[in-house]
């Protein structure tokens, strides 16, 4: 579907075949579902914009290049960062927002109302929808159904693309390069939706990828294979001292006791990995510890003031490439 037909009204055929496409013609009016869909370009104009985002947030608070503009948050998760930097992003870029972030039991949905329907009733107030959903392809479903551009804010052990375009943004403002860097990804590299994200957007860049995990929580094989398709060197080990003198970004994960269908597989690996002053101290001088957050334990708080350091940033960075990504979906820039 063109990005004509998605904004059209008199749509009827509203099942899509297209299962995100790229985004050869940028972003104005399409789904943002798979980091499948960005080329390097794509990535270096959310970065330019994210830029000037965080330039006018700084000297002004907030700009009305999305005034008159509605976003609808849906999310049937729990979320902190991803939902309030969405509306924060929304806000300070001068539109409007129809939360359904904390409390889709108060809504239809808890009446049984189906995804189809819900995003149906949403499109037709608002002008862009994201979703956060536990089930995988999820966002792909409600795109199958909308009009209006659908954003992927997380579907179950999927993807995660707005996350990862804003850890590929840290690492570039942190580090000032992607290519060349050596990327370490630690804890449950299974179902962390943001890892399969990130590893997988890195694949444009010229990285190595250092892999630390629980034998029960390594990379899935579709992005394994990814990474080998590319030629990209990989190491797997399970302990963090094997490559914490060697990276220069240390991402660590939390494990996701929501995915776990055993929660006794979870007790066994939930401690397995902390980041602590004493280990830090065989880090390379500069490099960055990131984090999607929230950490439950996997990064000790006594980390937390050291340069590299960078997950409070990351956090930041999220709304200046949420307003980036908002503005060139509505077709801004
Ligand atoms: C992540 C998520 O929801 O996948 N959080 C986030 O969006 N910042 C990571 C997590 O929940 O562990």
């Amino acid at each position: 579907m063109t990005p004509n037909q998605k904004n059209s009204t008199v749509n009827n055929s509203r099942k899509r075949v297209s299962r995100a496409p790229k985004l050869e013609n940028g972003f104005a009016s399409q789904d943002i579902l798979s980091v499948s869909q960005f080329s390097r370009e794509n990535l270096e104009h959310i970065f330019a914009v994210a830029q000037d985002m965080r330039a006018i947030v700084k000297s002004a608070g907030s700009t009305d290049l999305l005034r008159g503009f509605v976003l609808a948050c849906l999310f049937y998760e729990p979320s902190t960062r991803t939902s309030s930097s969405f509306i924060a992003a929304m806000t300070r870029l001068g539109g409007t927002v129809i939360p359904i972030t904390q409390g889709v039991q108060f809504s239809s949905v808890s009446k049984g109302e189906s995804l189809p329907d819900t995003i149906r009733t949403l499109e037709s107030y608002a002008d862009v929808i994201v979703i956060r959903h536990p089930e995988m392809g999820s966002a792909q479903m409600a795109a199958d159904y909308a009009r209006k551009p659908i954003i992927n804010g997380g579907d179950g052990i999927g993807e995660h693309p707005t996350q990862a375009l804003l850890d590929m943004f840290t690492i570039q403002e942190e580090l000032g390069q992607i290519d060349g860097l050596n990327v370490g990804m630690v804890g449950d590299l299974r179902y962390g939706r943001t890892v399969h994200s990130l590893a997988r957007l890195l694949c444009l860049y010229d990285v190595r990828f250092n892999f630390v995990s629980p034998e029960i929580l390594r990379l899935p094989l579709d992005v394994m294979n990814e990474i080998r398709d590319h030629g990209l060197p990989v190491t797997e080990t399970y302990d963090v001292a094997d490559i914490i003198s060697d990276v220069d970004v240390l991402y660590v994960t939390r494990v996701q006791k929501e995915r776990f269908a055993d929660l006794g597989q979870y007790e066994e690996v939930k401690d397995q990995y902390v980041i602590t002053p004493e280990l830090m101290e065989h880090a390379k001088k500069k490099m960055v510890v990131m984090h999607p957050l929230p950490r439950v334990g996997e990064i000790s708080y006594h980390v937390d003031d050291d340069p590299r350091a960078a997950y409070f940033r990351q956090m930041e960075n999220g709304m200046y490439t949420r307003m980036a990504l908002l503005a060139a979906v509505l077709g801004k820039v």
